[in-house]
């Protein structure tokens, strides 16, 4: 069994699929569009937001985000370091510096304290990443605490797609929410795709700019700088277990032919590229968590006696 299994997706949607591939080749508009316009405009009533931009993917969301709100060269921005580097890796990109934070060991999502103390040690932005399906249980008040500080939010909700806090869908709490429409995600495309949503049309404007070489219309670039190259609150984007005895974990699953993943495995902080950049960093919740996590099978069409043998075989486990 895999973790995921995108043949039975588009089994399930190959009608509504053909459809609309007809449509849109019948049309001929292949990039952004009347089609994209649609869908932008309905998922930013499904999330409560006034405007979605989509992009190419959602590490160029988390990037253009960055962008948009006016994060440069030199400045901090702080984020965790267990969520696959993508925001580590926009950081990177627009040339400033990663400030990590730890999460808290049961939700494996960051803290309003760890943001606090991020805060106050000079971060421009702060990154949180909703993870695994999880909407950030202090989100609310991440977000008052950012609007207060003057601190820019950027919410990842690549894997969190509806995923709420009280009655609101997460990338409506921060600055600038981030999506991503990776085939694997909850909402997944045949390919890449992302999205980036806004209330402040300020931010809307320059992200729509950004996407599509800096016009301001057809051809004509007028930026400063040219752009460079369970509950509600859940969604089981993966269904992801702790075990410190993952190794003997994967192996029984393997003999039971049940396929696992883990999610991440090297936190960013300890990544290679960095050599010794980081070595004074110490993110002890983290770094447990990334020995400890693994992901089993989860996806909408597992059927129930698929559920049944993952079940049986965790049950049969002995470390
Ligand atoms: C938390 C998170 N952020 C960002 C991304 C980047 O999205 P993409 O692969 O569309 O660039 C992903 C997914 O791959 C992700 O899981």
């Amino acid at each position: 069994m895999l973790i995921n299994d995108l043949k039975a997706h588009t089994a399930e949607v190959m009608q509504g699929v053909e459809s609309a591939l007809k449509r849109v080749l019948t049309r001929g508009w292949y990039v952004l569009g009347p089609e994209i316009e649609r869908f932008e405009r309905n998922f930013a009533a499904y999330l409560g937001v006034p405007a979605c931009t989509s992009v190419a993917n959602g590490t160029d969301a988390l990037e253009l985000a960055l962008r948009a709100t006016g994060v440069a060269t030199g400045d901090v921005v702080a984020t965790v370091a267990n969520a696959g580097m993508y925001a580590t890796t926009a950081v990177l990109a627009v040339g400033a510096t990663p400030r990590f934070m730890d999460v808290a060991l049961e939700t494996a999502v960051v803290t309003l304290e760890e943001v606090g103390q991020a805060i106050e040690s000079g971060a421009k932005a702060v990154v949180v990443t909703h993870l695994y399906g999880l909407a950030v249980p202090d989100i609310e008040r991440i977000g008052s605490l950012c609007r207060e500080a003057r601190v820019v939010l950027v919410e990842d909700c690549a894997q969190a797609h509806g995923a709420m806090v009280g009655d609101k869908r997460v990338g409506s709490f921060g600055d600038i929410g981030c999506f991503s429409f990776y085939p694997t995600k909850n909402l997944g495309a045949l390919g890449d795709g992302g999205a980036v949503v806004a209330d402040d049309t300020s931010f809307t404007e320059k992200v729509r700019r950004l996407r599509q070489y800096g016009w301001v219309s057809k051809y004509t670039v007028s930026l400063a700088g040219a752009p460079s190259a369970g509950g509600p609150e859940y969604v089981a984007h993966l269904f992801v277990v702790r075990t410190a005895h993952r190794d003997s974990l994967r192996t029984h699953l393997g003999t039971c032919d049940i396929g696992s993943d883990v999610h991440y495995p090297v936190p960013d902080h300890r990544q290679p590229v960095f050599g010794d950049r980081f070595a004074d960093v110490t993110l002890p919740n983290t770094e447990r968590l990334a020995n400890e996590v693994l992901t089993l099978p989860c996806y909408p069409e597992m059927s129930a006696e698929d559920v049944d043998r993952v079940v049986e075989a965790m049950n049969a486990w002995r470390p």
